[in-house]
């Protein structure tokens, strides 16, 4: 497809909620790419402006707070303050980091909700919600929590459980409660604000389905699917005190959702930083918008906001969306809430100046088609194998060489062997090979290509042996360090989107600093008798040891959230002593043991019970072979109505003990008594 023609180019980045530093997975799904594409326009000369930000609002930071226990703009500050922090120190290059607590943000999404709410986009809903009379709120779905109704964990959250990965309402919790104040919750009606989707459902699909073929197939895919189930009215205010009080009448205690304001918080961080220019970069159609974001984003930047923006009127409409999927690390999923990851602030603790590591290792692994995994010894293996013995290598041999024979003045180049011709017409091509795959948002590929320059260079040092002809042939020694150097100042502007750090080093150790993308390819950069700067190391060698470190470190983490996992759970209401003197529970004998027919979770059991024999049907057929159950005393309910089980009988109950971790034994005299046996 041929690319539209534009002038500019706005990138924006997920605004990353400010309830915890950032991690890994943040930099490799989101900031790295979204930088490696800006520094790429900016060396080109092209028109950039990069919007990033924190988002501010929404129910996990007033978890946070809540937990911390302390104010929500206590929690806000704090981590607005340290992700701000962290990305300067990675060199992701925002030309503005702003925050959704700002005036201007709020004043800015005010206004926008308000005009659509005059020129009658929304539609009013009225719904029941879950309310804890106690606190005098209503819960947001995360807020809630209950049994889960697939696999009965006690605490999943009203959108999710985190233990069977079901996606939930909170209506289908059993037994809701505050997860905030354990209060016991009951239903009423309050009215929201939606947008109402549907009424944007064709349009989005001639514009995504029709129009937008090139996007990536993960991206485009999941706008099919959303598509394709039909899009329904999404509130856009919630019943909360922590947000942007809705401007409208009636909305006392409203605020706006926090997927509403939060993209439009793109636009008022430019606004801040543009107060005159900004609608050059939002409304212009010659700009292109381009959000940077994360697979889980996906829905809110190509359905949600576009909407949103074309119930306004007057913006112009993102140009493509490169999302990623996930980035698990050591194999387990990264998560916030279980602390487990890489937080950036801790990798510099542990890794001080090594921030080019990092990007170099989360671009290879960039999980731009599939998820992909972090693990600390390919983050090893990555900076030993490659960025030390070539990158740094070629590097530095070619520099100390020509400050030992030419007192660091790039020597005359002679003349060139078949070789060395090959090798020049390989290096004329770097650019066109980089800019194909950078075009396209495939930044990993990209950045391999980069690389075989790297490779090209440390191969024709390590073929030629230049220290080997110093005796004898001065004149080749110059043409082979002149030939690698160049390479070398190619190597400062074709890493400088991926690796900006070392690129400035380099730039130091070459002497250079105007060195453009369109010099890349050619092979006089570095005019015969100019000067060097001093050889320093580009990259250095990591042991085994912080290594193992950080590997302990990861287990350490798992096998506490593994433990704080198995809690037992709440125990049930009291009942009465004449209830329970209801129950009939015996032991008996097993004489007998099948698996039922069709039914893999289902055993059918003979039963001694003293009393003639009885048949009970049982549902733990995953944890034993029928075989061995044969024999075996089991106690069981005998009282039970009975009840048909795939077309058997069953006689009562056999008792189990499941295990906080699932696992199901059956319960079992201590000695063996006679089958009729009461358990009293
Ligand atoms: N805070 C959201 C997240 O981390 C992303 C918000 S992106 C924006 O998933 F578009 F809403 F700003
Ligand atoms: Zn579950």
């Amino acid at each position: 497809m041929e690319q539209k023609k534009y002038k500019r180019t706005l990138v924006t980045s997920a605004l990353p909620y400010a309830n915890g530093p950032v991690h890994i997975g943040h930099l490799a799904g989101v900031y790295v790419p979204a930088d490696i594409y800006v520094r790429y326009l900016r060396l080109k000369g092209e028109e950039v402006f990069f919007v990033g930000g924190s988002d501010e609002h929404g129910v996990p930071v007033t978890i946070r707070a809540r937990a911390e226990g302390c104010t929500v703009q206590d929690v806000v500050d704090r981590y607005h303050n340290l992700i701000k922090k962290s990305f300067e120190e990675f060199g992701i290059s925002f030309d503005v980091y702003s925050r959704t607590t700002s005036e201007t943000h709020s004043k800015v999404a005010s206004d926008f909700f308000r005009k659509l709410n005059e020129d009658g986009k929304f539609v009013k809903l009225e719904s029941e919600q879950y309310y804890d009379e106690q606190a005098a709120q209503f819960l947001t779905d995360r807020n809630i929590r209950g049994e889960c109704p697939r696999c009965h964990a006690p605490e999943a959250y009203g959108d999710q459980c985190e233990k069977c990965g079901a996606t939930l309402s909170p209506d289908e919790l059993i037994n809701p409660y505050n997860a905030l104040t354990g209060n016991k919750l009951v239903k009423r009606k309050t009215t929201h604000w939606y947008l109402p989707l549907d009424q944007y459902q064709s349009w989005l699909e001639d514009w995504i389905l029709k129009e937008h073929k090139e996007w990536r197939p993960n991206v485009y895919g999941q706008c099919k699917s959303w598509l394709d189930t039909g899009l329904k009215p999404r509130a856009v205010t919630r019943d909360l005190d922590w947000g942007i009080p809705v401007p409208a009448e009636g909305a006392e205690g409203k605020v706006l959702y926090v997927w509403f304001d939060a993209p439009i918080g793109y636009i008022s961080n430019t606004i801040e930083k543009l107060p005159n220019d900004w609608q050059k970069w939002w409304c212009d159609p010659e700009s292109r918008l381009l959000h940077f974001i994360g697979k889980d984003n996906i829905v809110f930047h190509c359905i949600v906001f576009p909407a949103m923006l074309k119930a306004h009127g007057g913006f112009n409409l993102p140009d493509n969306v490169p999302a990623n999927e996930f980035l698990n690390l050591e194999g387990n999923k990264i998560s916030t809430s279980k602390n487990y990851a890489i937080w950036l602030n801790e990798y510099l603790e542990d890794f001080p100046g090594k921030q080019d590591v990092l990007r170099y290792v989360l671009t290879a692994n960039a999980p731009e088609t599939k998820d992909n995994d972090f693990t600390w010894k390919d983050f090893q293996a990555r900076n030993n194998n490659e960025l030390v013995a070539i990158f740094g290598n070629f590097v530095n041999r070619a520099v100390v060489l020509t400050h030992k024979y030419f007192e660091g003045k790039v020597p005359a180049c002679g003349e060139l062997t078949d070789a060395e011709k090959e090798t020049i017409a390989e290096v004329s091509t770097i650019r066109a090979r980089v800019e194909e795959l950078l075009d396209n948002f495939r930044f990993r590929d990209a950045q391999k290509e980069a690389m075989t320059l790297a490779r090209l260079g440390n191969k024709y040092l390590a073929d030629t042996e230049p220290w080997k002809l110093a005796k004898t042939d001065m004149n080749r020694v110059a043409t082979i360090l002149n030939l690698s150097l160049q390479i070398a100042a190619n190597l400062s502007v074709v890493f400088e989107p991926f690796l900006p750090f070392a690129c400035e080093k380099l730039r130091k150790i070459l002497n250079v600093s105007n060195i453009q993308w369109s010099d890349l390819g050619k092979v006089d950069l570095l005019s015969v008798g100019h000067t060097l700067g001093e050889a320093v190391l580009l990259f250095e060698k990591i042991d085994d040891a912080p290594i193992d470190a950080q590997i302990e470190k990861l287990k350490r983490i798992e096998e506490e959230n593994a433990k704080a996992n198995l809690k037992a759970d709440p125990v049930k209401e009291n009942i009465e002593f004449e209830t329970f003197e209801k129950l009939d529970i015996r032991v008996g004998t097993v004489l007998d043991c099948q698996k039922v027919p069709k039914a893999d979770k289902l055993l059918v059991f003979k039963i001694d019970d003293g009393l003639g024999g009885r048949t009970i049907v049982s549902g733990i057929a995953k944890y034993y072979k029928p075989e061995d159950l044969v024999g075996k005393q089991v106690c069981f309910i005998a009282n039970l109505a009975p009840r048909k089980l795939k077309g058997i009988e069953s006689q009562g109950m056999i008792l189990s003990c499941e295990d906080l971790d699932g696992n199901l034994v059956v319960s079992a005299p201590s000695a063996p008594v006679r089958p009729g046996s009461k358990v009293l």
